[in-house]
Order: C-alpha cells, then sequence, then structure tokens
C-alpha cells in the first residue's frame, strides 16, 4: 500500500498556528521547522515526509496511521536512538530525524540474549 502523502495541515508547514515559536529540526539531513510543542510525526507529515520506517522483512515503507502511539508504524530515529515511536516525542531544536529501514535493535541486546542464553540448560 503506497504512503502518499493524504495528509493535508491546514496551516502551511512553516507557519505556526497558535503564534507558537517555530523549531528548527533536520529529517535524513533535510532541514524543516514546525510549530515547537507539535508532534515529530505531525511535523514530518506537515512538511511533506511520506516514508518514516520500511518494514524489517518486505521493506515496504510505513507512515503514521494512529498518531496516538499503540500502532508502532511511526518508528524513526531520533538523535541517534532508534525505535522512537514519533507520533508520542516533541519536537525540539536541532533534533535529528532519521528514517528507520527494517529491523533495529538496542545496545543492551547482545547482553540480555548472553544472560538468556546463561540459564538455558
Ligand atoms: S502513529 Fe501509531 S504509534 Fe505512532
Amino acid at each position: 500500500m503506497p504512503t502518499n502523502v493524504r495528509f493535508r495541515s491546514l496551516v502551511p508547514a512553516d507557519a505556526s498556528p497558535r503564534g507558537e515559536p517555530m523549531v528548527n529540526l533536520f529529517f535524513d539531513g533535510r532541514g524543516l521547522q514546525a510549530p515547537a510543542g507539535c508532534s515529530v510525526a505531525a511535523a514530518l507529515l506537515a512538511n511533506g515526509v511520506s516514508t518514516f520506517r520500511t518494514t524489517p522483512v518486505s521493506g515496504a515503507p510505513r507512515a503514521p496511521y494512529c498518531m496516538m502511539g499503540a500502532c508502532f508504524d511511526c518508528l524513526v530515529e531520533i538523535d541517534g536512538q532508534p525505535n522512537r515511536q514519533s507520533c508520542l516525542v516533541a519536537v525540539a531544536e536541532g533534533m535529528q530525524v532519521k528514517t528507520q529501514a527494517g529491523l533495529r535493535s538496542f545496545n543492551g541486546a547482545d547482553a540480555v540474549i548472553a544472560e538468556e542464553a546463561a540459564h538455558v540448560e
């Protein structure tokens, strides 16, 4: 299923609807602006981003669906940390957001696997 942008912001992406200060952030190195306090997902959608992540198995593109933390289709890397639900994170000045391609792990994964293996006989 294509993730063409069907999201239409009621205000231009570079305008603040209620006079909030604008925040500068980056998506895959591209500079964007969004009103302070809005979610990363809303900021990316308002700036025309249509693919937030790709699936681990088929590489299919995904974009936010629920906008409330339930579907996990909005996963991105934020400031070097993968698996962040962009619909639940507020934009911040200078934030670096990247597309999440496929499966990601966390730094403690190897330790957890080793510990679990030690308990298996
Ligand atoms: S859009 Fe569903 S969890 Fe973020």
